[in-house]
């Protein structure tokens, strides 16, 4: 028979999912600890708490899969993976196997984070669940306004990218592979993704907010061709 004090079984339910989501949160750290392309642990930090806050307009999505997804969204990332879909596929799979998640939850987060990612500007990146949609417009806010220019800059510098070049054209990226392969320079970045994403978000709050940072980077982008151009 239970004691009267004892625990409930939903306190039992949050200790381990708490203690799932700490796990994630060690996982991340570890791999991300170093990272100087734009991608290192405060990214990962915000884009939780983004996709939390988005999480408020949407009560009956499920805040612990948007907070375990938003944690892992970019550990299995190409980027970090020397542009290896396979080997960051890989490494995700085995992560969520090493913070202990049962095969249901498994396959809802990589459900997730498979559909988070953006794959060139006329490639459709859909989401066929609520929280799929929530993590995505969160990692997208991220790469917008003051955050995402420093970042997008950041990410040019690792991979040795031109700051801009007036002679190579930014390319509208019909599929994943073009996208993943271009090697243009970072202010082309802007019109190959950055600059599209406002009219791509999918949540009020994220749209909101993707245009107030989109405006902010029109006018970044403005001084930048000034000065550019030896104007005062
Ligand atoms: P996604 O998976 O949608 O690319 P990430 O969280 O991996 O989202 O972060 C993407 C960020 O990486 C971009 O917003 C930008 O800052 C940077 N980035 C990616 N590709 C480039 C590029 N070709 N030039 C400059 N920055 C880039
Ligand atoms: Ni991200």
């Amino acid at each position: 028979m239970r004691k009267s004090h004892s625990f409930g079984d939903g306190f039992f339910i949050f200790v381990k999912m708490n203690d799932i989501i700490l796990k994630a949160e060690a996982a991340v750290k570890s791999f991300l600890d170093k990272d100087g392309s734009g991608h290192d642990w405060w990214h990962i930090n915000r884009v939780r708490n983004n996709a939390l806050l988005i999480a408020k307009a949407y009560p009956d999505s499920n805040l612990f899969i948007i907070e375990l997804a938003a944690l892992l969204h970019d550990m299995g990332d190409y980027k970090l993976h020397n542009n290896n879909v396979k080997a960051g596929n890989e490494f995700l799979e085995s992560s969520l196997l090493n913070i202990g998640l049962q095969k249901d939850l498994r396959e809802k987060v990589l459900e997730i984070i498979s559909q988070v990612s953006f794959k060139g500007a006329e490639v459709d990146t859909h989401t066929t669940s609520i929280e799929a949609a929530i993590v995505q417009d969160a990692d997208r806010i991220d790469a917008l306004g003051a955050i995402g220019i420093a970042r997008a800059f950041a990410y040019g510098g690792s991979k040795n990218r031109l700051l801009y070049d007036p002679n190579l054209k930014p390319e509208a990226h019909s599929d994943f592979e073009s996208y993943r392969n271009a090697e243009g320079t970072t202010i082309n970045h802007f019109y190959e993704k950055l600059l599209l994403l406002k009219d791509r978000m999918q949540t009020e709050e994220g749209k909101r907010i993707a245009a107030q940072r989109t405006e902010y980077m029109s006018q970044f982008l403005n001084q930048f061709y000034l000065e550019w151009n030896g104007e005062k």
